[in-house]
């Protein structure tokens, strides 16, 4: 059970956006308190009403426009723990680089609570060296990366690059959690 932890959720502009709002649901149904940052991107792909009316607060997105002075040191320091789902290969690219480019990134590179990234991509962007580089950087600086799984991909394509499911990734947040 996740009761009352405080678990951060960052979204990124994949197909699989989608997914993250049942893996909010399934956070919010182990009794997590979940709060949600999307990029402008991912709002493309799902609502910000959406991640909203699931975790009953309020949807972050803007460095500068929100009601917080400093919206990405408060929910960093918010976090008892960070996932991004999906992560896009420009996210991936952006955080291995420390690229402070948006509150996401900003919530990323401010925060010491531990960080899960669920890859999601087409096979050639997963495949690609710079992605591949990219992770091996995140790995090395101590993030857990789960998935991606292989399997069917937006369009019919079949090949790695499919998000975690998220079970898999509530199990990943349940261990990371429990061993404080
Ligand atoms: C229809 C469509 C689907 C996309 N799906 C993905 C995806 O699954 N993974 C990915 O890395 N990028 C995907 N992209 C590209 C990203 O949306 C793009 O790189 C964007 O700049 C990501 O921004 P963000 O990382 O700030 O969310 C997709 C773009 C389009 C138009």
């Amino acid at each position: 059970m996740l009761s009352g932890r405080r678990i951060l959720l960052g979204v990124t502009g994949g197909i699989a956006a989608y997914k993250a709002a049942y893996l909010a649901r399934r956070l919010g149904e182990q009794g997590a308190d979940v709060r949600v940052i999307m990029t402008e991107a991912a709002e493309r792909f799902v609502g910000r009403q959406t991640f909203a009316a699931i975790t009953g607060n309020p949807v972050e997105r803007d460095l500068f426009d929100g009601t917080s002075v400093s919206p990405h040191t408060d929910l960093a320091r918010w976090a008892e723990l960070v996932v991004v789902a999906p992560a896009t290969t420009n996210l991936i690219g952006r955080l291995a680089n420390g690229l402070a480019s948006d509150l996401l990134t900003n919530t990323l590179l401010a925060t010491r609570a531990p960080l899960i990234i669920a890859p999601a991509m087409h096979t050639e962007m997963w495949e690609h060296p710079a992605t591949q580089r990219n992770v091996a950087v995140l790995r090395d600086d101590g993030h857990e990366i789960v998935g991606p799984d292989s399997g069917e991909l937006a369009g019919g394509d079949l090949g790695p690059g499919r998000m975690a499911e998220p079970e898999a990734i509530v199990a990943v947040v349940e261990k990371l959690l429990e061993h404080g």
